[in-house]
């Protein structure tokens, strides 16, 4: 059984999030959606409503699940027995980070590999902080988001 760990935020879920775990489906047996509980950055959303959002937006495939973890990935990656990450690949100024951080994580748990999956041209210039940017000041996000995520985040700023 092939197994792959596409780990986020997740605060919100982007349509590229749904596109590049859709692409793991592809070549993976199983993808775990690995939602870290407590981000650097305070989130927007509750880790409850982060798993269930994106649990909603990911149904429609099959072999994929929605998890979460605390601390280190490689921790969650050893006790999901699983071996690769993937993650996406906006632009050249997301490589550095991701470069260090699978390197760091290859260095901490021996066998541990991140593949790189090149986004979407067409999801390429979209990220969750510029999706709450444009959400809070009432731009639109429909297109850029699951529907469902668009709905939560009127909801939630309507009633901030
Ligand atoms: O969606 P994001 O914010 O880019 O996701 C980043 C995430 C959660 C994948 C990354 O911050 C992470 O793996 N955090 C867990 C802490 C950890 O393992 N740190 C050491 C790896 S370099």
């Amino acid at each position: 059984m092939r197994a792959a760990l596409c780990p986020g935020s997740f605060d919100p879920p982007t349509n590229g999030h749904i596109d590049v775990i859709e692409r793991a489906a592809r070549h993976f047996d199983e993808v775990v959606a690995a939602v870290i509980a407590n981000p650097s950055k305070e989130p927007l959303f509750s880790l409850d409503q982060r798993k269930s959002v994106l649990t909603e937006a990911l149904a429609h495939i099959d072999n994929v699940s929605v998890d979460s973890f605390d601390g280190l990935l490689v921790d969650f990656a050893h006790s999901r027995n699983v071996t690769v990450i993937v993650k996406g690949l906006r632009a050249v100024s997301d490589y550095e980070y991701e470069l260090q951080m699978a390197q760091m994580n290859s260095a901490l748990l021996h066998g541990l590999d991140t593949l790189f999956l090149p986004s979407t041209p067409e999801w390429s210039f979209l990220s969750s902080s510029l999706v709450k940017q444009v959400a809070k000041y009432g731009g639109g996000v429909d297109g850029l988001v699951p529907a469902n995520v668009a709905k939560a985040l009127k909801e939630h700023f309507a009633g901030s």
